[in-house]
């Protein structure tokens, strides 16, 4: 079986948009991990954050990407923009499949997110300072994490299908899953 193909970048880079239109040409299901934990928790992201903290947010984030050892099929894999942030995530990542990291400029981020209430870490005073701020931290992360970096400011989505169709079939032929 193939690996899965795990999405990665920063809030509002267009990991679940992405990830939901590459799924139909590689029959693929998506899996948006931000979605699967608040199935499980029975609450939002924010709600969690709220009630328990971003330490056990983090923890679920953990448990989801253990979870999908399980899975029977190849995925496609939306991850939240955190969670690549733990080495613990990178290396269960390694293991899980072919990583893509969505770059996105931080004033293409900005213009996507503002106004956005869903995300507990950029409702700040000035959420495009933190965007800047966070970005210098994170990018860093992503590419280490990363197997193939896709430049997605110029949001032509059939362009990006293709690439990351073309790229993650490239990578995978002849891979084999689970990888330990
Ligand atoms: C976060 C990104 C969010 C969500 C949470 C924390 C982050 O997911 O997991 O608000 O730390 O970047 P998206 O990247 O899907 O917005």
């Amino acid at each position: 079986m193939k690996p899965h193909l795990i999405l990665i970048g920063y809030m509002g880079s267009g990991k679940s948009t992405l990830g939901c239109a590459v799924s139909y040409p590689l029959k693929q299901c998506l899996i948006d991990t931000d979605k699967w934990i608040e199935q499980k928790e029975g609450h939002t992201v924010s709600e969690i954050f709220a009630a328990h903290g971003e330490a056990y947010f983090r923890q679920r984030e953990t448990d989801c990407l253990k979870a999908m050892f399980q899975e029977r099929e190849p995925r496609v894999l939306a991850l939240g923009g955190g969670t690549p942030l733990r080495q613990e995530n990178r290396d269960l990542m390694k293991q899980l499949g072919f990583t893509v990291y969505l770059h996105a400029e931080p004033e293409t981020i900005y213009e996507r997110v503002k106004g956005d209430k869903n995300r507990p870490l950029l409702q700040c005073d000035d959420p495009r300072e933190r965007i800047r701020q966070m970005m210098r931290e994170r990018d860093p992360v992503y590419r280490e994490a990363a197997d193939y970096i896709l430049k997605v400011d110029d949001w032509d989505l059939k362009r990006l299908v293709n690439e990351l169709q073309e790229a993650y079939r490239h990578e995978t032929a002849g891979h084999q899953w689970p990888q330990h």
